[in-house]
């Protein structure tokens, strides 16, 4: 069997930052479409759209300095289609993918142009896709429904603040009821009505006998893992440390399972979390290797982050190519957001949202404080370390990004 754990340590530190390594044997193969060729077949479609334009990969030279590393570079997401999040690369890749799939074209010599045209046109527009989202997701899904005519419908968990539901219509067709069910829930919700309706699930999270759609949603990602490992290893080296939040892991899998397939040299993979839903850190202590369920409502301000079970597809890959998994208070990432919103002189700022930031905030205490010392030694960061983040939002919830940034809300506890 994969997966077999071979160590573990876990930290429970006085500031309430968790952290767990472990190590593993028998890795499970990588997937193949997460390789070099799935991330140059992907990036050749996203060049094709006209909203297309590479993403900052930000390099904060004097925040490298002060902590102590040698470089900390960040993929900035906001700047994504206008989307203000990276989830649209998983969304348009995934229908453009459906869409040939039910058409019987072949989405390597077919543009997204080829489906404005006569009786694909007309195919085209009587297709229906559902999905549920936290936000970001129904955003890229509701876009790629406009780029290519079809119809949406968008399904929100409870909580959901009126922003992010009014941003997914205004960005697209989708039509969006903000139910009063859990993510996990009102994900089922979506399965019962794509059953019902014949409408075409697109959703950014996998099951059994549910895995086509969600592997070429991760294939999506890897345009914007691509774009920061080829800039950042021309300007100063490929990245030693790598840190990738996860909400079901779907982005931190791919991303992951891209750098393992590509770099020679592992880099260490973190993942983290928020501690009340942090279900890829549990299911990562487990022994037996598999993946475990966050049950209830749990509350979390990284709104993107807040779901309760890891990606099946992607949670191999997880297990066994990450070495550290992180769960954060909320007040981590208000850290990150006001870090990246008040940079040291010579540095770029960056505005980023609840889900965006975490990695940043615990990047800085890592690296500052003596309650996580161990920590650090154990991930081998220091003066030759180059490690890269990514912010996978901007400011997709206005009023909280202010109460953080500028009001000062979820302050450092110490
Ligand atoms: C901004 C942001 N970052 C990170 C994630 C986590 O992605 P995943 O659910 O694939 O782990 C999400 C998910 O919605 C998100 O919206």
């Amino acid at each position: 069997m994969t997966g077999k754990l071979v160590s573990r340590q876990e930290w429970k530190t006085a500031i309430g930052i968790n952290a767990l390594w472990t190590r593993r044997d028998d890795r499970a193969p990588l997937p193949a479409l997460f390789s070099e060729k799935g991330a140059k077949e992907v990036l050749r479609f996203h060049r094709s759209l006209r909203s297309y334009r590479k993403t900052p990969l930000v390099r904060l030279r004097a925040l490298a300095s002060k902590l102590g590393v040698s470089e900390i570079f960040v993929k900035d997401e906001s700047k994504r289609f206008g989307l203000n999040a990276f989830k649209g690369l998983g969304g348009t890749w995934a229908m453009f993918r459906i869409i040939c799939e039910k058409l019987g074209l072949d989405p390597g010599s077919t543009t997204p142009d080829d489906l404005q045209k006569g009786e694909l046109r007309k195919a085209v527009e009587a297709m229906t896709f559902v999905t549920a989202t936290d936000g970001n997701h129904g955003r890229g899904i509701s876009y790629a429904g406009g780029l290519f005519g079809c119809h949406v419908h968008v399904y929100m968990p409870r909580g959901t603040v009126e922003e992010r539901a009014e941003a997914i219509r205004r960005v697209g067709p989708a039509e969006v009821l903000v139910t009063d069910l859990n993510y996990d829930d009102t994900v089922r919700l979506a399965k019962r009505k794509s059953d019902e309706n014949g409408w075409f699930l697109i959703q950014d999270t996998s099951w059994d006998g549910f895995e086509k759609v969600p592997t070429w949603i991760i294939q999506g990602y890897l345009t914007m893992a691509k774009e920061a490992l080829d800039e950042m290893t021309d300007v100063a080296g490929a990245p030693t440390h790598v840190f990738l939040q996860a909400g079901v892991g779907s982005m931190a899998g791919g991303v992951a399972a891209y750098l393992a397939a590509v770099l020679p040299e592992k880099p260490v993979i973190s993942v983290v979390e928020p501690t009340t839903v942090a279900c890829v850190y549990e299911s990562a202590k487990a022994e037996d290797g598999r993946s475990c369920s966050i049950p209830g409502a749990p509350e979390t301000i990284m709104a993107g982050l807040n779901c309760g079970t890891p990606c099946s597809v992607v949670w191999p890959i997880l297990r066994d190519y990450c070495e550290f998994f992180f769960a954060c208070p909320d007040y981590v990432t208000a850290h990150g957001m006001r870090l990246y919103a008040n940079p040291l002189p010579g540095d770029e700022g960056i505005v980023s949202g609840e889900s965006g930031a975490v990695t940043m905030g615990l990047l800085d205490l890592v690296l500052r404080r003596p309650e996580l010392a161990e920590v650090k030694e154990q991930m081998g960061l220091g003066p030759g370390s180059r490690v890269l983040l990514i912010s996978t939002e901007g400011n997709t919830n206005k009023a909280g990004y202010r109460e953080i940034v500028r009001e000062g809300a979820f302050p450092l506890p110490f």
